[in-house]
């Protein structure tokens, strides 16, 4: 089968997507698979050979190489935030009839958007939301309202990001100015969310051959102040423990919560939740689902397949024939 897997993206998670293209094509199958790397930007989609950049034709989804079109039978798309993980190319492949590994267009847009999630997962058994503010650039920012409303600290986020770009803590009102911008600067739209005391877990969730499968929770303890971008991506400032030393009660309740998510939000395919389990209360806390969870070797998600004894090509191929 011919695998077109798409990597890039218009966002500051493209280097982000880049390694995680690469580690994907390290791990399918080249007995099953003939993957051709697509990077996407702005104005092309290529695909580069040792002779020179190919562009991919729109019009069919499809590459000449050597005189020879090659039309691609699956889309693996690895595009972190727009245009691979907010529905937009779900939506050029719906079209095109092209099955791909992540979530339809409609959940894929709707989970991109951090707001948009936390008022659709209400009221699932166990699951808490912190108190949070939704804000449009046109909107008039009065700080004294967000200070007056929200418990300092706060996380000023981009409605629409990832990887903690554009994102701050912040513990005054003097603070808020600032964080608004660097936050505006990513996004038209923002979410400003109580900080919640605890203990935070990211836990994988597939279809795999038919069944809906919760990988082992992975808890993050990172050293610095936040998981931001460095802390994610940067060797040794995070101690990411797989599988997170949980109780088995806890365990359940993940499992029992990651599942309503996965089929409140209509999910296909990995997605990834990351939660809070608040110190003190022990209540978990949502953050956020993230429908293009990150693949390069040492991220999350193959951190959990090789826990659960499964290799990560074993993983991947699951994933593709189960969305053929
Ligand atoms: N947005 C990054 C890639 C993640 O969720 O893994
Ligand atoms: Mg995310």
């Amino acid at each position: 089968k011919n695998v077109a897997l798409l990597a890039g993206g218009y966002t500051g998670e493209y280097e982000v997507s880049i390694n995680s293209a690469k580690n994907i094509a390290d791990n399918l199958d080249p007995q099953k698979y003939n993957v051709y790397t697509i990077l996407v930007d702005r104005n092309r989609w290529l695909h580069e050979t040792a002779e020179g950049a190919v562009d991919v034709d729109k019009n069919d989804f499809s590459i000449t190489l050597n005189g020879e079109k090659i039309k691609f039978d699956f889309a693996f798309i690895t595009i972190h935030g727009t245009p691979g993980e907010d529905g937009k190319m779900q939506g050029y492949l719906d079209m095109l009839g092209v099955p791909y590994n992540t979530c339809d267009a409609t959940t894929s847009a709707i989970s991109m958007n951090k707001a948009y999630t936390k008022a659709l997962v209400q009221g699932i058994h166990g699951l808490h939301t912190a108190k949070s503010i939704k804000l449009f650039k046109n909107d008039v920012h009065d700080v004294a309202t967000i200070a007056a409303t929200l418990k300092f600290p706060l996380f000023i986020k981009p409605n629409n990001g990832g990887s903690s770009v554009g994102m701050s803590k912040v513990y005054n009102a003097a603070a808020l100015p600032a964080a608004l911008e660097k936050a505006f600067h990513e996004d038209d739209q923002i979410l400003i969310e109580e900080f919640i005391q605890g203990r935070e877990f990211s836990i994988g969730i597939a279809r795999l051959n038919g069944k809906i499968t919760v990988l082992p929770a992975t808890e993050i303890i990172s050293s610095k102040d936040f998981f931001d971008y460095e802390a994610k991506y940067t060797p040794g400032v995070t101690n990411e423990v797989t599988p997170a030393d949980l109780t088995n009660e806890q365990n359940e309740l993940v499992a029992s919560i990651v599942k309503d998510v996965y089929s409140r939000l209509n999910c296909r395919g990995m997605v990834r939740i990351d939660f809070i389990i608040q110190e003190g209360t022990g209540d978990f806390y949502f953050i956020e689902v993230n429908t293009t969870p990150g693949q390069s070797a040492n991220s999350l998600i193959p951190q959990q397949v090789r826990a659960m004894g499964m290799q990560v090509s074993e993983f991947y191929g699951l994933l593709i024939e189960g969305a053929l």
